[in-house]
């Protein structure tokens, strides 16, 4: 187990007498932010605030370079080359730029498919969708069984030759399944369609190796993994990118402007148009640094070790039905739940009472939340910083609403 204490120190969020007693398990909305990412972004504005790329003087050198650095630490924490990472404004903005991308390359001919999975979270599911709608695609849904895995079986029989684009989420933000993100990738390499890894609940709390997964783009945001807010990544392979259209279009992402049309900067320049992200993007190498430095295989165990406890401890509580998956080796700290007689959004209400942080509602995977009967749940997440007494402190909260509704 890593020590928590310790760890927290890091934080200056844990330390403000505030919130010294705060049981922070709402880390698949966000994490709290490492005092070293937020002062590397405070850096930026207060000592070499300039854009990046265009200009030849001294302090525009220096935001450049600290730009390409976080570039390439964001490459090696997901094994990957500096070329094939996008900064995106978040794991959202990854999936519409490489949904567009795709259409904009003629990916999409009337009468394709796409496959997803009921997993999905609405950054996923809802761009498909769309971009369905208008290529007039077939979407189809790999359903999910009981024991909250992915049936693989089907997904076998959906991904075919018609099939041109396979997404799938690496981590669900409402089970915390860990999903074969390997096998996906291949089946649908074997059909010769392209494979998109949603890893936003996965990075930073379990190893991703793009080569090791083979998918061919993969997303996530900086903020779920100690970054900042505001900043994402697209990946994608290089072989891919070079011959790909870009998705959004405007300065910074051109090689050569004539009055009807433009030519492209290499790849990744031609898919970030417009002034980037700068500070964010440099918080982000150095949240990257930061875990790696904790061992992300060492974050990942810890999870795990502590969401067995709180398995164990909440099945132990009567009127507590557990959502998420229950096997704690699938599953990265997302305890999804529901309280005998609460609405999830006064169990969730209440507990913040007793300075428990938790989220209720649907989670934007509405599909998911509805296929298993309820329309909210309550959900406790949790990160490398939360330690068995944080669990210990979720039931004894769990306790008091059931007081309130006894
Ligand atoms: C699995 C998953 N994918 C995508 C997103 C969207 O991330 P963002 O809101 O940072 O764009 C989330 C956020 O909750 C998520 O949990």
């Amino acid at each position: 187990m890593l020590d928590t204490k310790t760890l927290k120190k890091d934080f200056s969020l844990f330390q403000n007498e505030e919130q010294k007693d705060l049981i922070y398990l709402d880390n698949s909305a966000t994490s709290q932010t490492p005092d070293v990412v937020a002062e590397a972004e405070t850096e930026y504005y207060r000592a070499y605030r300039a854009n990046v790329n265009r200009g030849l003087y001294p302090l525009s050198q220096r935001a450049s370079k600290a730009y390409d650095e976080a570039r390439a630490k964001v490459a090696k924490f997901i094994n990957a080359d500096d070329r094939e990472i996008i900064f995106t404004g978040g794991a959202t903005d990854s999936s519409n730029l490489l949904m567009y991308s795709l259409e904009n390359s003629g990916v999409f001919q009337e009468g394709d498919e796409i496959i997803t999975t009921m997993m999905e979270h609405h950054s996923v599911l809802v761009p498909l969708q769309e971009l369905a709608k208008r290529k007039k695609l077939r979407l189809r849904i790999i359903p999910m069984l009981a024991e909250k895995e992915l049936d693989y079986n089907e997904a076998e029989k959906f991904i075919t030759k018609k099939t041109k684009l396979v997404a799938c989420i690496g981590v669900s933000n409402v089970t915390g399944t860990i999903n074969n993100m390997k096998l996906l990738s291949d089946l649908a390499r074997k059909v010769g369609a392209y494979s998109l890894i949603d890893a936003t609940q996965a990075a930073g709390h379990i190893p991703v190796d793009v080569k090791e997964i083979g998918c061919d783009f993969l997303f996530f945001s900086g903020h779920k993994m100690c970054g900042p807010t505001g900043i994402g990544v697209l990946y994608g392979k290089k072989e891919i990118l070079d011959k790909l259209t870009p998705g959004n279009f405007g300065g910074g992402m051109v090689e050569e402007v004539f009055e009807e049309e433009a030519s492209y900067a290499l790849t990744p320049a031609k898919f970030e148009a417009g002034t980037p992200n700068i500070a964010g993007a440099i918080g982000l190498g150095v949240a990257c640094e930061y875990l790696e430095k904790i061992g992300v295989g060492n974050i990942e165990n810890h999870i795990q070790e502590v969401t067995k406890y709180a398995l164990e401890e909440l099945s132990k509580v009567d009127g507590v039905k557990i959502y998420s998956q229950t096997n704690p080796e699938k599953n990265i700290g997302v305890i999804s739940f529901l309280i005998e007689g609460a609405h999830p959004h006064d169990t969730s209400e209440i507990l913040a009472r007793f300075g428990v942080a938790t989220r209720a509602g649907h989670h934007c995977a509405q599909p998911l939340v509805k296929s298993m009967g309820v329309y909210a749940v309550t959900r406790a997440s949790m990160y490398f910083y939360n330690s068995k007494e944080d669990v210990d402190g979720l039931i004894a909260g769990i306790g008091e609403v059931k007081k309130v509704f006894e």
